[in-house]
């Protein structure tokens, strides 16, 4: 679709490839969101990202403490803008082609399950269709 002008650095391969010590406490997952070259940037037909909108929401509800969230410049895979990576000790997931805010506000809702149920809680149903496959 569009190219990405910015080279990827593949910190998310090496960070998964990364073993805790034992003792240590279970990976908090993080939410990585795309705002980058291509990921909200309505210029090029892509829905601007809510990302002021969902770090009130997540101060508002106390997220950070369960769930990290990161607004991002680009993540590598440009041609699924807008793509948003959620990192849990069961792996990565990558989701892209978001195309609504209610996917953002569905993000937010996943993370306050976290924070009730714990960080085994599965993504959404409506969260997994968008899953993809990075080349
Ligand atoms: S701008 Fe490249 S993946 Fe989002």
């Amino acid at each position: 679709m569009f190219g990405c002008p910015l080279t990827p650095t593949n910190t998310f391969a090496r960070a998964s490839e990364t073993t805790l010590p034992s003792g240590s406490e279970p990976m908090k997952p993080t939410v990585n969101i795309c705002d980058g070259c291509c990921c909200g940037r309505v210029n090029k037909s892509n829905l601007a990202v809510p990302k002021d909108e969902l770090k009130t929401l997540w101060r508002e509800h106390e997220l950070s403490k369960h769930v990290n969230l990161r607004v991002t410049s680009c993540l590598g895979p440009c041609s699924h803008a807008n793509v948003t990576l959620v990192s849990t000790k069961e792996g990565r997931t990558w989701l892209g082609g978001i195309a609504s805010e209610d996917h953002y506000h569905t993000l937010v809702d996943w993370a306050q399950n976290i924070a009730v149920n714990g960080p085994n809680h599965p993504l959404p149903d409506s969260l997994l269709a968008l899953e993809f496959t990075p080349d």
